[in-house]
Parts: C-alpha cells; structure tokens; sequence
C-alpha cells in the first residue's frame, strides 16, 4: 500500500513537473511537507514567507521547524564573521576549468558546515555586457556556455557538501546603476540562447536548490513579481522544485509578489508582510492556496536538503581551513591572465632585473571588489609581500615605494611650520559634531576604507574626517590639486571651498589649480564623509612648473617597475557602475613610471576591461589579476618569476573602445525612461564583434602562456544517431616549460537559417595540463543542442539543418583548424 502511494505521489510530480524533477525531489519529500502544512496555522504560514534577521529563514519550534542559515557569498562566506576570501568568481571563470570550480563549491561548501550555514548566496552568474557593471567581477564573463559550466562545478561542489547553493540574480542584473528601477526589455530568443542557460543548467544539471530575483525589472515587470519568469520559465518550462528568495529588499509590492511566483522574501516580510497578507486573504487578493505554494517550495528544500532539525556547526573543519586556503592559491594561480608579454620579460630574469620596485595603490591590503560580496579574510598576501617573497627566493631586491611621499613638502600642522603633516579628527557622525573620536597627525591623505578605518573607537560606517594645517611653499608658483573621495569631499583654502563635492556616492574626483604665493601661508582643510558602503579618500597636490618628478627620479633606482593598479573596493563594486576609463589617480601614476624610461609590468585589478589605449603600449607586460583574494599576492608572485605558468584566459572580450561594444548603444538609458532595450540581441560580446568586424584588444578566451602549444590531428566526426559530434585532435606542448592550454571549440553555421546566427559560439572547451614536450589525444563530445537556436514560435530549441563550422582554437580570435559538417 505504501509503495502505491509513493508511485502515485511520484506520477503526480512527474505530471505537475513535467518530465523533468530534480534529483533531490524525492517522492516522499511532499508527503512530510503535507504533513507539516497541515499542522500549520495561517498565522504560522504568513510568517514563514519572509525571513528574520536578515540572514535567516523563521523557526517554528512547535513542529520542530528548524530556521535555515545564509551566507552571503559568492567568492566566501561573507556574513558570520571571518571566513577564507577566494579569488572573485570571474577569475574563476578565467581558469576555465569545471573541475577547480567544483572544489571551489567543495571549500565553500565546508567553510558552510563549519559555521552551520545551510544556504551560500552563491553563484551569481548575470552576463557581462559592458566594462562598467559594478558586479561584473561577481559575475562569470560574457559567454553563456563558459558561465555555465563554471557555475554547474560550483552548485555541484556546495551541494554535495549537504549545502544548498542559490543561483542569483534571476535575471538582467547586467548593469548595476538604478538597478531598483530599471526595465531590461530583452526579447525570448535572445533570454533563452544568452541570459537564460546558466540559470537552467544550474537547475537542471546542478539541481540548484534556490533561485534569488534580481532587483530590476524585466520587459516591465519585477523580476521578483513576474509570473511568466517565475512560474512559466523557471518552474514549468524548466522543472524547478526548489525555493525562489528575493534579493534583498528587491520586492517592491504586496500581491503582485504573491501572485507572482516569489516564495520567500528577504531579508524579511516587509512587503509581503503577515499583516498585509491577512487583509488581502480577505480581500480575496490572494488565496491561501498561493501562500501554502510558497510554504510548500521553503518546506521542501528544508526537507530535502536535510535542515529541518538543525545542523550544527561541523566542528572536525577548521574554520581558517588549509584545504580552502589550498583552493584559493589554486584559482588565483590559474586564474591569472597574461596579456602582454613582449620580448618575454616574463618571467622575470632575476639576473636581469636584481631589483624591483613595486609601486600602485593596489599594492598592499586585500584587494577586493565592493558590496554584498565582501569577505574579512583570516589573513592575506598582498601583491607587494607575495612579489618581495618569490623576488627575494630568486635573490632579487624587492621594494616599495609610494607615490605620495613624493608630494612637495609644503603642508605643515600649523604656523610655525616645525611639523610637515595634517592634523587629523575622526569623528563617529557624517557632520563632524561633538568632540572627534581619534585626533592625530597623518602625511598622507590616501586611504581605502572597505572595512572601516579600524582606528579604536571608530565606527565602520557613518563617520567624517578633517584634515587641517598650513601650507606654504618657498617659491610662487600653481599648484595642481586633486581631490577624489566615495562619498562627500571638499577642499577649503582659507576657509574659501575650492573643491566641494558634499554629496554621497561612488568615488570620484575633481581637480583644480592654484597659484601659492613664495612664503605666504594658507590655511587648508580637507574634509571628507562617508556614509555607508564603500569608502576611501585620497587628496594630492603638485607643483605645475616643477618637472622634476621626484617619483619618477626614486624610480630609475630599479631594473624594472612593478605598477598595481586599476580597481579596487572604492570603484568598483555592487550598487553603481564604474568607469570605463582608468581612475585618474592610476593615470597619473603611470604618467610618471612611463617617464622614468624603466621597463614595467602592469598587474590590473578589474572584473572586465578598462580602457588602455593610452598605457598599455608602454607596458612590458601586462597581467590581469581580478580580484585573486587573499591569495592574490602569492600567485601574482609564482606567476611573475615562473614558478607557476600562467593559464588563464579571458572570460570576456576586451574592447578598445567603448564605443565598439556591442552594447554601446543599447546599455544606458540615456531617455531617462528607465528602459534599457538589448537591441543587439544574442549578438553580444564575441558573437557581437565577430558580426561586426571589429578588431578588439583582446579577444574571449586569450591569454599567454611561458610555452607554447601545438594542435594537431583534429578530426570532427559525423553525426551520431543522437546528433551529437565527436571531436578529436592532438595537443603538444612544443616548448620548455609545463603548462597549461584551454582547447576552445566553437560551432558557427555556415549557411543561412530561418534566422540570423551567430558566426561562432563556444560549445565546448578542455583545459590540458602538458609537460614540457608531452603530448595528448583529446577527445570531446559536442551534443546535439550545439547546432540549434530558441524558436520563438514553438518556445524551444530547434534543429537547424545545414553546414557549421567547428572551429578549434586558442580564443575565439585564434582559431587554429576548421572542419565543416552536415547536420541533417
Ligand atoms: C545582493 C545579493 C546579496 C544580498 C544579501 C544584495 O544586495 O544583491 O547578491 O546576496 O544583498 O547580502
């Protein structure tokens, strides 16, 4: 009898679902969520919906419901305290390597265990479509197939630790400025061949227990309140079983949200609030069928995934863990992109270059993009302590050296000019009231504050600082100030503002000049606020007339210049957008480097593409870090003098110019009407600049290596009767060094269709580890769905008969053989 019921209870999920359930849906798991919803009172239920102390689902002790516990992720734990910070999960895209993003999962899904936590808000997996996203280093670059796999080996590496993983955000979060009122209005197609498939792999070949909305809309509607994209789409086109959460504080109204396909509202019940629900079940709004659906799907998960009675905290795994340390140093090694490398400066010749110095703002600390995202680390390796470790291993004088102790010494702490500095009060509130907190004298103004100030007594958030003193320079001359803050500054010369930008916001900055009068003593004061998220401050000054670079000077002391710049937490990070351009600070920086003539290997943190046209030429070399976690600094260093050979490539393409992206036209709102239509369709990132011939920087999927890489033998077969092909071919490393090379395979019809398609899509790739003049046979699959495009019309992926190109290359601009085929 038993077994009747479970056969029917499974023919009732198969006939709800259609044919696909996930894997951890077991029949009996609705039996025991039935069972508990019965019990359950209204009250009970309304109160379930939402969730509690920000990272919690609610207890109901009276049936033994336990609360669930998040995390927020997705490149470490970010919520409970410290927790190993890995690479961001665009480097871990960058690795291109399925199986490292399952032990990737794997460590998170330990650190998970360790501290109790049932859900990681993690992968995050939007499509990056321009430079500037604030969150693209969130993401996993700009091809769906590479985002796909990379996020299927993360799921499947969390969950198999017992953890659920939660794929975000569900869907268009592609750019991060407005992000709480702008309509992404992209057409079905386009959705299910770019934006779509990593969300559907998550959930159909990773089992993905949770789907978190985004905060914008999609063709007008929330995607948090949309019932086409989360009924139709996510659960019946797509067989979802698990629980669909709203980001935080991304829903925006009551019954739309109940009506629309949203289970759990976090952090908490603001909108879909008991006290609301109550009154709109009686309005007949909405229905207790539609609140016991939502029950249904949190039960669910908390039953399948085993948190119904609690889990506590796995004591056997070491909360700093080595394993995930291990699995950090891995990705931010393998990670690493080599760009630039002329004449083969890398890796460095130590009996070439005995002394190094290494310069940047992004130098020292933990580097790090900004917003919900962030990690507090354990303990870390920045650039500069993983360089100075390999160069002095390798007998090679490491030094650092800040641009800022070469500011012309004409700022004092007050009249009597005895003591070069600024006098200095913090204080705990945004309007520098009551007495200061620290008082203090500083040299420098140059500061990154993600984390806070960590000065005693200080608070994280929520704080002003001024700066005051005289300066007084010996001769007449104009002075060059630069001011740059997130978020309010000003610039005050005897009490007059000169500079004043007192509003809250990204970083920043303004310049002016001014002419100081030989001897003449003007009192300046700088003030600053900051008022949540992401901080930082920095005020330089310069004499106009004076051409001696004292910087650039120090510099011609070194063989070769190690240059850390690009982003950082304060300008790049959830919440806005950044610049295309480099910030003004990095520029200047450069500026004087490239004037001391000495050779110099840039090291770039990005989660994309800045705009280089004007530095990189004078680089040496040029290595794109990401955001490499605490580990940066020590895979930096092995890559820089080869005892690692870089492996990464790009999981997007670089542009040289803004203006040809593909999206250039189609990324902002400059209507102001809070419409963003993607009008260049499935034709972005490399599909867009293959059609439309437009030479880039550096293309998807190319990166440099310190050995070089043969392919040969390539073979593509025909069809087998499930329409997949088969492709073989052989890969030599034909250098002196071991290594690793990304086989890229991409498919291109050659003949028109029904519809336009793209000239190549990546549809398989392999990442082969060869010694030093081995060679391998490599053999892999393409299936059937490689060759078929989303038909509007019958809402599926259809056969698209005619010749394609398979394509095997090194990036998706270096291809290195071609076979055309017949699909019938
Ligand atoms: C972010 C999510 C994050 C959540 C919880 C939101 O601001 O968009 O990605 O998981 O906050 O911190």
């Amino acid at each position: 009898m038993k077994q009747r019921k479970i056969t029917l209870a499974f023919l009732l999920i198969a006939n709800v679902f259609g044919a696909f359930a996930q894997k951890w849906y077991t029949p009996d798991i609705d039996q025991k969520v039935e069972a508990l919803l019965k019990q359950m009172t209204v009250e009970e239920k309304l109160g379930y919906i939402g969730g509690v102390n920000w990272m919690y689902t609610q207890n109901i002790d009276r049936l033994g419901i336990h609360r669930m516990k998040m995390s927020d992720g997705p490149q470490g734990l970010g919520t409970n305290g410290k927790s190993t910070a890995y690479p961001a999960t665009v480097m871990l895209a960058a690795t291109w390597n399925e199986n490292l993003a399952y032990q990737y999962g794997q460590s998170l899904g330990r650190d998970c265990r360790a501290r109790g936590v049932n859900i990681i808000l993690g992968p995050a997996v939007n499509i990056y479509r321009a430079p500037m996203c604030g969150r693209n280093f969130e993401y996993m670059g700009e091809d769906p197939y590479l985002t796909s796999r990379t996020a299927v080996g993360y799921i499947k590496g969390v969950q198999d630790q017992g953890v659920m993983a939660t794929i975000k955000h569900f869907i268009a979060n592609n750019s991060d400025y407005d992000r709480d009122h702008i309509s992404n209005d992209i057409d079905e197609r386009t959705l299910n061949e770019i934006y779509f498939p990593s969300f559907k792999a998550a959930v159909q070949e990773a089992e993905v227990g949770a789907v978190m909305t985004s905060y914008n809309l999609l063709n007008g509607i929330y995607t948090t309140e949309n019932p086409w994209l989360l009924k139709e789409v996510l659960r019946k086109q797509w067989g979802f079983n698990g629980v669909v959460m709203s980001d935080w504080g991304s829903t925006h109204y009551c019954v739309p949200a109940a009506k629309g396909g949203l289970d759990l509202e976090m952090a908490g019940g603001e909108k879909m609030n008991p006290k609301d629900m109550a009154y709109y079940l009686k309005t007949g709004d909405v229905t207790i069928d539609m609140v016991d659906e939502k029950v249904r799907h949190i039960l669910r998960v908390l039953i399948a995934f085993g948190f119904k009675d609690g889990v506590g905290e796995d004591k056997s795994i070491p909360l700093d863990n080595p394993a995930s340390v291990e699995t950090a140093l891995n990705v931010a090694r393998e990670g690493l992109v080599l760009l630039k490398n002329e004449k083969n400066i890398l890796p460095i010749n130590p009996r070439k270059y005995k002394h190094i110095i290494v310069t940047g703002k992004n130098a020292h600390g933990y580097i790090k993009g900004g917003g919900s995202g962030g990690v507090i680390p354990f303990h870390y390796t920045s650039l500069f302590e993983g360089i100075k470790k390999e160069g002095e291993l390798n007998g090679v004088k490491v030094e650092y050296v800040d641009e800022l102790d070469f500011l012309p010494g004409i700022m004092y702490t007050d009249n009597s000019l005895s003591q070069t500095g600024f006098r200095t009060e913090y204080f705990n509130n945004i309007n520098f009231e009551g007495n200061p907190v620290v008082t203090q004298t500083e040299k420098k103004i140059n500061y990154s504050w993600a984390g806070g100030t960590e000065l005693p007594g200080m608070n994280r958030e929520n704080y002003s600082v001024r700066w005051s003193g005289v300066m007084c320079s010996k001769e007449t001359a104009d002075f060059d100030f630069s001011m740059g803050g997130d978020d309010g500054y000003r610039v005050f010369i005897n009490d007059q503002a000169v500079i004043d930008d007192w509003t809250p916001g990204a970083f920043r900055s303004s310049n002016i000049t001014k002419t100081l009068e030989a001897g003449v003593k003007y009192r300046i004061r700088i003030e600053y606020y900051q008022k949540g998220g992401a901080a930082g401050v920095n005020f330089i000054w310069k004499n106009k007339n004076e051409n001696k670079d004292e910087f650039s000077a120090y510099l011609n002391k070194a063989d070769l210049i190690i240059a850390c710049f690009g982003h950082n937490s304060d300008t790049e990070g959830e919440g806005s957008d950044r610049t295309f351009e480099l910030p003004e600070k990095d520029k200047k920086m450069l500026a004087s480097i490239f004037s001391s003539k000495k050779p110099t290997i840039g090291i770039v943190n990005a989660g994309g593409n800045i705009e280089m046209q004007e530095w990189e030429p004078s680089l040496k070399g040029l290595i794109w870090g990401f955001y490499g976690g605490q580990e940066a600094g020590t895979a930096v260093g092995d890559v820089l003098f080869g005892k690692v050979n870089p492996s990464g490539k790009l999981p997007m393409t670089f542009e040289k110019r803004w203006e040809d992206n593909p999206a250039y036209n189609s990324y902002h709102d400059p209507d102001g009407d809070k419409h963003v239509a993607y009008t260049e369709g499935i034709f972005i990132g490399y599909r867009g600049y293959d059609k439309l011939k437009r030479e880039v920087q550096y293309p998807f999927g190319y990166g440099l290596s310190y050995t070089t890489y043969k392919l040969s033998n390539v073979a593509v077969s025909k069809p087998n009767a499930d329409g997949a092909v088969e492709v073989t071919c052989k890969l030599t490393n034909t250098g002196n060094k071991a290594g690793a090379q990304v086989i890229q395979v991409y498919v291109g019809k050659t003949e028109s269709s029904v519809v336009e398609r793209p000239e190549k899509e990546l549809r398989k790739f392999e990442k082969v580890f060869l010694k030093a003049g081995e060679s391998k046979a490599v053999k892999m699959v393409i299936p059937q769905n490689a060759f078929t495009y989303f038909d509007v019309n019958t809402k599926k992926f259809v056969k698209d008969a005619g010749n394609y190109n398979v394509m095997l290359g090194f990036s998706s601009r270096d291809i290195k053989a071609q076979q055309s085929i017949l699909i019938n």
